[in-house]
């Protein structure tokens, strides 16, 4: 399949994508090619103590996923594991077929390319969701952070063009939302969905939420223990010296997916028109949805 970039308004070029069913995948970091490995992925074999968490990219799945990993392990302590090594699409299927349960998946794949089993063997999945705007920001840092093909070089409001216009990788955010959404309104799948925004206002109340979910006994002290243990300022240095290299992206010195960890952050980069374009843009996308989304804290 054919790899295309894109230029932004000024010229600068978005991407390698691989343009797929709708979507613009990025270039994963494995050798099976797009379309085999999504229909590998559509096969896998899933286990009944599976779990996965699904978010559109930028949107907390590193904070979410570790959380839910010491929630199932019982304990708040750091280990080499990595989310990145549990990302249905980041990783060769034999590599998923391989991990020992129970396995905490995660993935930014939308709906129709996650493994047939997940909604037929009723797997527990943990949604997480969070404001557009801060997901472009963030976003736009990871695209000019990462050293691969050196990074995007354009500006933000030039980036921010692209994400309205859809032309950002892992297709676009409000067709992600709205088919997550489908998933909640059939009611057949078991489904929590938790809003990044919540989850830093009230991190315990949400968690423990999530292990009611997930059907964990668990204690207010451990869950207490978990939110501190995954607070951002602990987070950030323990992905650069003990996690698990589990693909092979490296980061500018001074960028890392660990970046800010607040709600807002948009305020500082998005001017008074462009709020006004991305409000319209959400109310033209979102019009038949009942998602909300919360902006400032
Ligand atoms: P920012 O770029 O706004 O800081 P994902 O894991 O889905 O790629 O999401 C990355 C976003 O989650 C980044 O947002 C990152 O800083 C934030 N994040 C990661 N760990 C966090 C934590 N422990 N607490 C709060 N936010 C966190």
């Amino acid at each position: 399949m054919a790899t295309r970039k894109f230029k932004d308004r000024s010229g600068c070029e978005l991407g390698p994508y691989i343009e797929y069913d709708g979507i613009l995948f990025p270039i994963l970091p494995i050798k099976t090619p797009l379309e085999q490995h999504l229909n590998n992925i559509a096969n896998l074999e899933i286990r009944p103590d599976d779990i996965l968490i699904s978010a559109y990219p930028k949107s907390g799945t590193h904070w979410v996923w570790e959380m839910v990993r010491m929630l199932i392990s019982g304990s708040p302590e750091h280990i080499k594991d990595s989310k990145v090594g549990r990302m249905l699409e980041f990783k060769e299927t034999k590599t998923i077929d391989d991990l020992p349960s129970p396995r905490l998946l995660n993935t930014h794949l939308n709906v129709r390319h996650l493994p047939k089993q997940i909604f037929t063997k009723g797997t527990k999945i943990v949604h997480v969701y969070r404001n557009p705007k801060d997901i472009a920001v963030s976003f736009y840092c990871h695209a000019t952070g990462i050293k691969r093909n050196n990074g995007y070089s354009g500006t933000f409001h030039d980036f921010l063009d692209m994400f309205l216009r859809e032309k950002v990788a892992f297709g676009n955010w409000g067709d992600y939302i709205k088919e997550w959404e489908e998933v909640f309104d059939k009611g057949e799948t078991p489904i929590k969905a938790v809003a990044y925004e919540d989850m830093k206002k009230n991190p315990v109340k949400h968690l423990k939420e999530i292990a009611t979910f997930l059907e964990l006994d668990v204690t207010d002290e451990l869950c207490a223990a978990i939110v501190d243990a995954c607070s951002f300022s602990k987070m950030k240095p323990i992905a650069e010296t003990l996690k698990e290299k589990a693909v092979d992206i490296t980061w500018k010195e001074g960028s890392s997916i660990f970046r800010k960890g607040q709600v807002g952050d948009w305020k500082n980069w998005i001017t008074v028109a462009e709020n006004e374009r991305f409000d319209e843009f959400i109310e033209t996308k979102m019009k038949e949805s009942d998602m909300k989304f919360i902006y400032t804290l």
